[in-house]
């Protein structure tokens, strides 16, 4: 079990994680989705497969400030629940998985946790069959694509001017014939090498989230932008 023993948990996303899902999303993509469209993705979308990850001692934290998001909710401010750290998801489409989205809160990162995210969803497409596992990362985006290097994606592709905020190229990416002893055998050596990494690593949270998320009023907002 790959989260044995450290304090992260992975979970299914759920209607109470969208408002502050799409607060974190609003922090990180230049395009973000609304919290109306993760709300589809969960509640009508039967292909979607969606996963939060959380610092498991701050969740008591969540779950206040899950209440105070509904508050919030009602007059119309944003809200933030600590224990967040990011998320992902895919469709799957018979043999074919294509993973929408995946984000790390900025102040978690470099700590091998969007790693966590990401193999997290290619376990779960392995679990169900999938064959192919794409996806579109900008142009520009070299860190996301190092991430999926590692895992065994490949450029297959370009569509000019995808993104609509700034006219930018996506790169198609993809692992192929995923499902075959090969790759499951890379994956599970790159698995394991995580887990090593994480049980080697003081998994302590980020300084900056400490005061606010220490006293329980969720942290402060920077603005910035990476790209999707
Ligand atoms: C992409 C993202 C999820 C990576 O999360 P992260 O937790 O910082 O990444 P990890 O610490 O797990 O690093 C995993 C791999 O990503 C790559 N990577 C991470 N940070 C990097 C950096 N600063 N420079 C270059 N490559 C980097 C490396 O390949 C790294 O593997 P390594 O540690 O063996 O070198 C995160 O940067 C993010 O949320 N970015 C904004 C949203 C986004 O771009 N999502 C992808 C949309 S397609």
């Amino acid at each position: 079990m790959l989260l044995e023993g450290l304090p992260y948990v992975l979970t299914p996303m759920t209607l109470d994680d969208v408002p502050f899902v799409a607060e974190i999303e609003r922090r990180v993509f230049p395009s973000p989705w609304p919290a109306t469209a993760f709300r589809y993705e969960i509640a009508h979308n039967a292909a979607s497969r969606y996963l939060v990850l959380r610092y498991r001692p701050w969740i008591h934290r969540g779950v206040k400030a899950r209440r105070r998001g509904l508050w919030q909710l009602l007059q119309r401010a944003p809200s933030d629940d600590p224990s967040l750290i990011g998320y992902g998801g895919f469709w799957l489409i018979v043999d074919e998985a294509h993973i929408s989205t995946l984000a790390v809160r900025p102040e978690w990162r470099g700590r091998g946790l969007g790693e966590l995210i990401l193999s997290s969803l290619i376990a779960k497409a392995l679990k169900e069959h999938a064959q192919l596992i794409t996806l579109e990362v900008r142009a520009s985006n070299v860190v996301a694509q190092n991430l999926y290097r590692k895992y065994g994606f490949r450029v297959v592709g370009r569509r000019k001017g995808y993104y609509s905020n700034n006219r930018e190229d996506a790169l198609i990416m993809s692992i192929e014939r995923a499902n075959e002893l090969l790759y499951r055998q890379r994956f599970a050596e790159l698995r394991a090498k995580l887990r090593a990494r994480l049980l080697a690593q003081p998994n302590t949270p980020p300084e900056q989230l400490l005061e606010t998320a220490g006293n329980g009023r969720g942290e402060s907002h920077n603005h910035s932008e990476d790209e999707k």
